[in-house]
């Protein structure tokens, strides 16, 4: 099956109640995206994407979208400019926050289906972007929520970082590809999905082991990692609450980064791509693993 298939789309979801979605494009509301990034991240002033950067951004065909409260507060934002690669046109989705207080409502999910819609207005096919494969919840917000695939990992892609979720550890990262009009895709905007593999059923490429004496899940290590397998399938687990194992046990925060970095890297350069992110019952408390497909990605 061809992921990039053209196929019809359902129209994306409305926003919860009392909140609307719509795109920023005059400079006094952009600045306020400004203030959004420092409380969303933690950033400081050198960080923070600009006003003049997300003006320039779309005059050059880019897109910046909001997420309003009814009282009139920005409590969100998704940033995307368009690129080019040798496979074609995509937009590079740059940023995606929303402030603390107003997450888990659905707001995440309808930024993106919402900057999607335009996406494909502007004849795109696929949006990229980047996020840290540790990051437990971002991982299922992105294959969950929304189906993306990845199959490029990048070495500490932006060097030292000093905000409050990414200071600590080289700042790996995945580059997902969300195919707009893929089966996948669509699944997701249609609200189901189809079941997640058992992970039961797939060996380990990278196992989480239980922590020494009565420390909680968080504080999980990597077992060794196996990179003899050629098997269809394969999992490879992450840290459950990596701010919490950053803060308090740092060096197996680096750990975790080491051995998924040579797990992702070998098995991504033999054509698997991670589809999926399931949860494994385990102890002291279940395992968080992507599962990595040799398959490449496609449905
Ligand atoms: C990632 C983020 C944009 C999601 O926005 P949201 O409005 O909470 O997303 P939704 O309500 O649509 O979806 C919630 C899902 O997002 C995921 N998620 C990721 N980070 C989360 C967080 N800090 N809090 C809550 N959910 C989060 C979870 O899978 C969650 O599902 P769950 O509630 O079943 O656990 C938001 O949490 C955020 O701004 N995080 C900090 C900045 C960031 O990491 N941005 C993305 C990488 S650049």
């Amino acid at each position: 099956m061809d992921d990039r298939r053209p196929a019809p789309a359902p129209p994306p979801p409305d926003p919860p109640a009392g909140y609307a979605i719509r795109p920023i494009t005059d400079p006094s509301t952009l600045r306020r995206c400004e203030a959004l990034q420092a409380a969303v991240w933690g950033m400081g002033a050198d960080e923070i994407v600009p006003l003049a950067q997300l003006v320039a951004a779309i005059s050059a065909g880019g897109q910046v979208l909001g997420a309003f409260h009814e009282d009139g507060e920005l409590v969100g934002f998704a940033y995307a400019f368009p690129g080019r690669r040798a496979d074609g046109p995509l937009w590079y989705s740059h940023m995606l926050g929303v402030l603390p207080a107003h997450q888990s409502a659905g707001l995440g999910a309808c930024l993106k289906w919402a900057q999607r819609e335009a996406a494909i207005d502007a004849g795109v096919e696929r949006i990229v972007w980047t996020y840290d494969p540790l990051q437990a919840r971002n991982a299922r917000f992105n294959f969950d929520r929304l189906g993306v695939v990845a199959s490029r990992y990048y070495v500490d892609y932006y060097g030292p970082m000093t905000d409050a979720i990414n200071r600590g550890l080289p700042s790996d990262r995945f580059e997902v590809d969300w195919w707009l009009r893929s089966p996948r895709v669509l699944a997701r905007l249609s609200g189901g999905a189809p079941p997640a593999p058992r992970a039961e059923d797939l060996p380990w490429a990278l196992a989480a082991a239980a922590p020494e004496g009565d420390a909680g899940a968080w504080a999980m290590e990597p077992a060794a990692p196996d990179l003899s397998r050629s098997d269809a399938r394969l999992l490879v687990a992450i840290p459950p609450d990596l701010g919490c194992l950053k803060a308090e046990r740092p060096q197996t925060a680096l750990r975790w980064r080491e051995a998924t970095r040579g797990v992702f890297r070998h098995y991504f350069a033999r054509g698997y791509a991670a589809t999926a992110v399931i949860r494994a019952a385990g102890a002291p408390g279940p395992r968080i693993a992507y599962v990595v497909d040799a398959q490449g990605g496609t449905p």
